[in-house]
């Protein structure tokens, strides 16, 4: 009889453990740890061996023989796709796209598969044909070079493949993916690692691009993607608020471009809809004559964005002041706080803070300090900011301003949406600034409140 060997292993990490314990040594989660199945054999075969032929004894290529062409990369026809793909899918390239439920994955490879030229084969564990002509409907994009398979068997999705070769395969989850040579259940560990390999392996012999969606669950009972990033070419992450329209695409990982780009669209009721200017969607007029708004001169990757922050200061009727944030970081916040008390004399103790990142969007980047200070003492003070001002300048604990790389970048794209006036710190390096727009350096919180308030 055949011993079947058991082990361990955490299903949000893919840590293998000798015996069963309530938390994760690697990865802390608590309650994520399954028995499973060992895999007979880790050599994943998406075609017998047999009919492979040479293909796996591939010859030895001095580099400099290897020649590209431009047309190497695919292009999605999604701009902001490509931007942040670094121009398209590379052929044989494995993608993965990570995001929480209803975020739009589904919508935006769905698109994909339906704005493509060639033959995409779009497979889907998750959802019937008939919902996938009804989610093609609200998209309305015609397109008779799009397959759909509704199947979770990656041997049987395979010799589908065989038959119409598509020039793109999508596959919407890799958590309900099984393969039939390894005995676990779908979403457990092995299986999702099994049936990605299979699919990498697919995608490099036949240079095929692979896009996978990976679901990420809150309470770790799906395998998560994080298993997968390691195998995968390119992770993609995508963010946003469900309940806000505007979504985020960003490159955690790219083996064939940069991670600095961002692509934004906005959840549309045909789809999703690439943002070429969002700076000019993220402010709105009607709210800059009101005291408390502020605009900020802010980076996202490598794209200047302009950000409308938005602060409300108000008497505190608790023992302890309420301090809550939307969209930027709450500690950072009680640290700025602090240096407005400390350095420039206000006494926000008494006083409820609350401070709103507009359009949904989730701010790291520090030079928008100077607008969030610049809003909260508008809303203390209750004098509406100047129109056409702008912001830009990161703050240090002693209430210095601290300058911010490329600002040059910035200062273009507020002169390109009519601003006149930008605030920022003085620059390690001189800046010829355009006529339109005036910048204005200066050094200390105190120099803000004297140029603003005075
Ligand atoms: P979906 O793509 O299924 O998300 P995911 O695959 O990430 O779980 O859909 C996301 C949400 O988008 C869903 O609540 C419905 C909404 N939606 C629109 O607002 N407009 C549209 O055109 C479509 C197709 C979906
Ligand atoms: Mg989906």
């Amino acid at each position: 009889m055949v011993k079947i060997s058991k082990s361990f292993f955490c299903q949000n990490c893919g840590n293998q453990h000798s015996k069963w314990q309530g938390q994760c040594n690697s990865c802390k989660e608590w309650n994520t740890i399954l028995e499973e199945i060992l895999e007979p054999s880790t050599v994943n075969i998406w075609k017998s061996k047999d009919s492979l032929g040479d293909s796996r004894s591939n010859m030895p290529i001095a580099i400099k023989n290897i020649t590209l062409t431009p047309e190497f990369r695919l292009s999605t026809n999604d701009s902001e796709l490509d931007r942040v793909l670094g121009g398209g899918l590379i052929p044989g390239s494995v993608t993965l796209l990570g995001g929480e439920p209803g975020i739009g994955k589904s919508t935006l490879l769905l698109q994909i598969s339906l704005s493509f030229k060639g033959v995409v084969l779009y497979v889907t564990g998750e959802e019937s044909e008939k919902q996938i002509k009804l989610r093609a409907n609200r998209i309305n994009i015609e397109n008779t070079n799009c397959y759909v398979l509704s199947e979770t068997q990656t041997q049987k999705v395979f010799k589908q493949i065989l038959k119409i070769h598509p020039s793109i395969v999508v596959i919407d989850s890799i958590q309900t993916l099984t393969s039939e040579i390894i005995p676990n259940n779908a979403g457990s560990i092995s299986q999702v690692r099994g049936c990605a390999s299979e699919l990498i392996s697919f995608a490099k012999e036949t240079n095929t691009p692979v896009v996978l969606v990976g679901h990420i669950t809150k309470d770790g009972a799906i395998a998560g993607p994080k298993v997968l990033e390691h195998m995968v070419d390119t992770v993609l992450q995508f963010e946003g608020d469900s309940n806000h329209i505007y979504r985020i695409i960003r490159a955690k990982k790219n083996r064939f471009g940069s991670t600095n780009d961002i692509g934004i669209y906005e959840m549309k009721n045909c789809g999703l809809k690439p943002v070429s200017n969002p700076s000019d969607l993220l402010i709105s007029d009607i709210n800059l004559s009101l005291s408390g708004h502020a605009i900020a001169a802010s980076l996202e990757g490598v794209r200047p964005l302009m950000i409308e922050v938005q602060a409300l200061v108000s008497s505190a009727v608790y023992g302890t002041p309420q301090r809550s944030t939307t969209g930027f970081n709450s500690k950072r916040l009680n640290m700025i706080l602090a240096v407005l008390e400390k350095r420039a004399g206000f006494k926000l103790a008494s006083k409820d803070v609350f401070l709103n990142i507009t359009g949904g969007l989730n701010i790291e980047d520090p030079s928008i300090d100077l607008a969030v200070i610049a809003a909260i003492l508008s809303s203390h003070y209750d004098i509406s900011l100047p129109k056409k001002i702008c912001f830009a300048a990161e703050i240090g604990l002693s209430g210095e301003l601290r300058p911010i790389p490329k600002l040059d970048q910035r200062i273009i794209e507020a002169e390109k949406l009519g601003f006149e006036i930008l605030i920022s710190a003085n620059p390690k390096k001189t800046i010829v600034p355009p006529k339109s727009i005036v910048i204005k350096q200066l050094n200390k919180i105190e120099d803000l409140v004297d140029y603003l308030f005075s």
